[in-house]
């Protein structure tokens, strides 16, 4: 159900349509459709269990779907696994941001990506010079310096630096699972900046949130799930609190075949 859809006249970047998702007996996700647009910020909110980290592992190649479809840029594609998505230019930043706390800024960005890029053969010093232009780039200023190691950052630095790190190699969209969870108020604010910087750079960003105070200054979109299924789709421009509230918590759910919704139980 899309219930307020933007710019329809241009090409989503990307599409997932009528994405199902089984574990066992949980129906973790039933026909959710999802669509991401270049230079836009979507929020995926929903309880806990209503499929979020899900919807984003199937985006991601990590949990291939049982059902559904996805387009790039227009194109069918097929995702099974997580480098099929990065090929794409799809990165994820995780909660846990996998960032190697005894390695430096630059030697984390460039980590995991050495055999896979035309930077494989760069120097270090060239290698500094790229993870600072993409920090410059993306305005983040209050990093000393990409020689640092990671352990000496502030948890908003880190994130900063997870989030370079997933731009710095042509990606087109970027999704991040609760940035901004474990951050004070200013460190949050970099962050919160630094989201809607990468939309103005035309990126498409997906973002996890249960702070819908924080999402209403940075999402064009929202996404609702609840128990695996979409509530619908609402511009934050043409919504409010209260209305994802109630669709975050007693929005309309389809019947979903061989099972009874109203036994599910949610589970964190
Ligand atoms: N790997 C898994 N194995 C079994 N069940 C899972 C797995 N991952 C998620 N689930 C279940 O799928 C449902 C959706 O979970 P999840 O996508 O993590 O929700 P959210 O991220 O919105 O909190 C939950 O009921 C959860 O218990
Ligand atoms: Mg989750």
């Amino acid at each position: 159900m899309q219930r307020h859809p933007v710019n329809s006249t241009t090409t989503p970047l990307l599409e997932a349509r009528g994405i199902s998702k089984r574990f066992g007996s949980v129906q973790a996700l039933f026909d959710v459709d999802l669509t991401l647009h270049a230079g836009e910020v979507l929020a995926l909110v929903g309880d806990n269990g209503a499929g979020k980290s899900t919807l984003i592992k199937s985006i991601s190649g990590n949990h291939p779907i049982d059902e559904g479809s996805f387009l790039f840029e227009g194109r069918p594609v097929t995702i099974t696994d997580p480098k099929h998505s990065s090929d794409l230019g799809i990165e994820v930043v995780y909660q846990d941001l996998a960032l190697c706390d005894n390695l430096t800024v630059t030697q984390n960005m460039f980590l995991g990506r050495e055999e896979t890029s035309s930077f494989g053969m760069l120097s270090e010093s060239a290698m500094q010079r790229k993870a600072a232009e993409t920090m410059r780039s993306l305005a983040v200023t209050t990093l000393g310096g990409v020689d640092l190691n990671v352990a000496r950052l502030s948890g908003g630095q880190r994130q900063s630096v997870a989030v370079a790190k997933a731009v710095m190699w042509n990606s087109k969209a970027v999704i991040l699972d609760e940035p901004t969870a474990a951050l004070g108020v200013a460190q949050t604010r970099q962050v919160l900046d630094l989201v809607k910087r990468l939309a103005e750079q035309g990126l498409g960003v997906i973002v996890i949130s249960h702070n819908l105070h924080d999402l209403f200054e940075i999402a064009d979109r929202f996404l609702v799930l609840r128990l695996g299924q979409s509530i619908g789709t609402y511009r934050a421009d043409q919504t409010t609190q209260q209305e994802i509230v109630e669709a975050i918590t007693a929005g309309e759910l389809s019947a979903v075949p061989g099972q009874d919704v109203s036994d599910r139980e949610v589970v964190a």
